[in-house]
């Protein structure tokens, strides 16, 4: 299901108080504010300095494995009638794009000599990306997860352990991310002053979205170039991501944004259907709210509850979205569908079969969306394929259809 929107004139970037049109700020307790201020004020100014950019794009060209290619889809192309490409985050070390982000999360908490890493988790793999980046620079590690994904994703609980990080279950709600993050926020609320918490999406307050935004803008920055390579022009037609709290989609979207030509398309996740009571579909169920520190769109009771979120894959399975997401939905500049479980599902299957690539289930999401897209033979599509399906494979022989 699709929401289309008239386009309206506005800025995609964070304005200096936070905001994303009417979303975003920062809607912290009040012990939190001084770690935020420390954050907001110094996090463009390191981020900019050259030897930070050095050391950010030394490790990610040796260490994460950048650039990831941009692959021609040649079977997925001739089944979807257009020229799709996919960008391969799968590739990356660690399994996903969430170590672009936690890279430059960790070289920044170094320079705020901050003495230990607290993070959340929902798949897992940006758990495993901070545990994976504290190990890297011998820093200590607790990672907060929902005890329902420690049990779906139990490899990358594993690896969290195995590279020396401490997993926290959470054992509130629904077990899940939101959970955890709820969770990760209250330790970090108690232990302010020598802990940076490494978010691992474009949620939370601001500075957070922006900041990992633009950790990850280094996947559009990529993009522009391989297709220039590729095809003789920087511009795709669409770029597809699914969005879970929308980092994969914001690399993807973010040099492109200014540039109403390239159509954004967002994949959320649907669980059951949306009218089932058994999904995670933000933009199709959710009014204005604060989550985590931001005002976004979020799915709550007439009452202003959170609902507990529903998708088969843990990475999705989150009740809002980042406030750059919000804003790009209310302004028509980026397209939401909501995807099944089994759409995503066949999607995934077929990734397998057409391409020889079994996607992590979040970015089958992406995949899903290609259904129901009217393409034409010329346009070029490019779709964030944000992790591998490793960690999903007991998912895939539980659901059991291929
Ligand atoms: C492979 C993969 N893709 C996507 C996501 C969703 O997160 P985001 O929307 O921040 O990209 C996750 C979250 O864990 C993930 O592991």
């Amino acid at each position: 299901m699709a929401a289309v929107k008239e386009l309206k004139k506005t800025s995609y970037q964070v304005n200096e108080n936070g905001y994303y049109g009417k979303f975003g700020g920062a809607y912290i307790p009040e012990m939190l504010y001084p770690n935020i201020e420390e954050l907001r004020e110094n996090y463009l100014q390191i981020m900019q300095d050259p030897s930070f950019q050095a050391a950010f794009h030394q490790l990610l060209k040796d260490y994460v494995g950048r650039p990831t290619p941009l692959y021609f889809a040649n079977r997925l192309s001739e089944k979807f009638g257009a020229k799709i490409y996919l960008k391969r985050e799968d590739l990356c070390h660690t399994g996903a794009h969430k170590v672009n982000n936690t890279i430059g999360q960790i070289l920044l908490a170094r320079q705020l000599n901050k003495k230990f890493i607290i993070a959340e988790t929902g798949a897992g793999q940006h758990g495993v990306a901070t545990a994976t980046v504290c190990a890297l620079m011998g820093m200590e590690c607790k990672v907060f997860m929902g005890a329902l994904d420690m049990e779906r994703q139990k490899p990358n609980v594993e690896r969290m352990r195995i590279l020396g990080a401490e997993v926290i279950p959470a054992v509130s709600g629904n077990q899940t991310l939101k959970d955890a993050t709820n969770e990760a926020m209250r330790y970090w609320i108690n232990y302010p002053v020598d802990s940076h918490y490494i978010i691992g999406s474009v949620v939370g307050p601001h500075p957070y979205p922006d900041m990992v935004a633009r950790f990850q803008s280094v996947v559009s920055a990529e993009i522009r170039q391989q297709l220039l390579e590729q095809t003789g022009t920087e511009q795709p037609d669409y770029v597809i991501a699914c969005v879970g709290g929308g980092s994969n989609a914001a690399g993807a979207y973010y040099h492109f944004l200014d540039e109403p030509d390239v159509k954004l398309i967002a994949a959320e996740a649907a669980g059951h259907g949306i009218t089932s009571g058994e999904s995670a579909a933000t933009t199709a169920l959710g009014r204005i709210g604060i989550l985590h520190g931001s005002k976004t769109l979020l799915m709550q009771t007439d009452d202003g509850q959170v609902v507990e979120p529903y998708s088969i894959s843990a990475g999705l399975d989150y009740p809002g979205i980042g406030p750059l997401h919000a804003h790009l939905y209310d302004t028509g500049r980026a397209t939401f569908y909501s995807i099944t479980d089994d759409e995503a599902m066949d999607a995934g299957i077929l990734l397998s079969r057409l391409e020889g690539i079994i996607p992590a289930i979040e970015s089958a999401h992406a995949l899903g969306a290609l259904h129901y897209m009217d393409l034409k033979p010329e346009d070029v599509v490019v779709i964030s394929l944000s992790g591998r399906g490793d960690k999903d494979l007991e998912t895939y022989i539980k659901w059991g259809k291929y």
